[in-house]
């Protein structure tokens, strides 16, 4: 999505359902490399309203999808924001959205769909890199809102790649903007200061994430959520031999062979799965979990929602037991 979207990731893979066609009403310049998409219905009718953390999957007239993070006002019913980061090293979804999406052209979305919500907190820390300011900037005036004390750590490359500052500049020294070029990487120290009942919201690049993680090592459990821009990497699968895969409201069973997917397997058997970003990081697929135990090997579910078990990915995600029902 993540992030993603930030939290995103170019697929070939298009979405399956659920679209709605918007209108571009404005495009405009963020930052370097950063363009900003205003979206509406082609009525200007209200549009499905979405919380801090939400994104919406865009299919391109090139067949492509990505996810995007909203960043506009939740509270304008008639319009949706997103911003998009060129990626060079992309498979065309931002460089279609840059060169050749314009205002007044038509679009497909999906969504809104938070797999990044805001939880109650007595206070926050966020922590944003680059386009991951994208999913934060709502948050943000979420915990105004609420009147919960918040601090935002932003990070880019340089000064100009950073999009957004002018709406952080009324926040005051409640935002770190910390241009890399300027004054170095963030100082993530801060999180081994947290006050008692901080929850940490980071999205942005891998090293960042990762950094953080490691920043937060000593924070309780579920103290810290991240949004990814692309799939993490996984270990090995829990098991490499097949495993039967029982779809409770279809009454179906059948075999899922190493290397076929869960997703492949229930299309199969004519139960097919909403899908997406098919990579583990847009949520689209989410699917209960009645028996077994699922091999979670998407890049969203914090470690008690994988203890859990009663839900996952099944794009991505596997089963770690001889048989796993689903509630499809
Ligand atoms: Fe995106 Fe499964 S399709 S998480």
């Amino acid at each position: 999505m993540s992030t993603t979207m930030t939290a995103a990731s170019d697929t070939a893979s298009p979405a399956v359902g659920g679209k709605v066609r918007l209108r571009v009403r404005r495009k405009l310049a963020l930052a370097d490399g950063v363009c900003g998409l205003e979206l509406v219905a082609p009525d200007d009718g209200r549009l499905p309203d979405w919380t801090p953390g939400s994104h919406i999957d865009l299919t391109f007239a090139n067949g492509l999808n990505r996810q995007y993070s909203l960043c506009g006002d939740r509270w304008d019913a008639h319009s949706y924001q997103v911003a998009v980061l060129r990626e060079p090293d992309g498979r065309g979804g931002s460089a279609f959205v840059h060169d050749e999406l314009g205002e007044g052209d038509v679009i497909d979305i999906a969504g809104p769909r938070n797999n990044f919500p805001l939880a109650p907190a007595d206070a926050y820390l966020f922590v944003a890199g680059g386009i991951g300011i994208t999913p934060i900037l709502p948050m943000l005036e979420q915990a105004e809102m609420l009147g919960k004390p918040w601090r935002l750590l932003y990070g880019g490359r340089t000064r100009t790649s950073m999009a957004f500052l002018d709406r952080l500049t009324p926040w005051g020294d409640r935002v770190d903007v910390c241009p890399q070029d300027e004054s170095g990487l963030l100082d993530l120290d801060v999180l081994g200061r947290l006050e008692a009942g901080t929850k940490v919201y980071c999205c942005g690049p891998e090293p960042l994430l990762a950094a953080v993680r490691t920043a937060a090592v000593d924070l309780p459990s579920g103290s810290l959520r991240t949004e990814r821009f692309v799939a993490a990497a996984m270990p090995a699968p829990v098991r490499t031999t097949s495993f039967d895969l029982e779809l409770a409201r279809s009454g179906v069973t059948v075999t899922v062979a190493p290397g076929q997917s869960i997703l492949e397997a229930a299309a199969e058997a004519g139960a097919p799965i909403l899908a997406s970003c098919r990579q583990g990081i847009c949520g689209t697929c989410e699917t209960d979990v009645l028996e077994g135990t699922p091999d979670h090997r998407d890049s969203m579910l914090d470690d008690d929602e994988r203890q859990r078990g009663d839900l996952f990915y099944p794009c991505v995600s596997r089963s770690a037991s001889d048989r796993l029902v689903l509630d499809i």
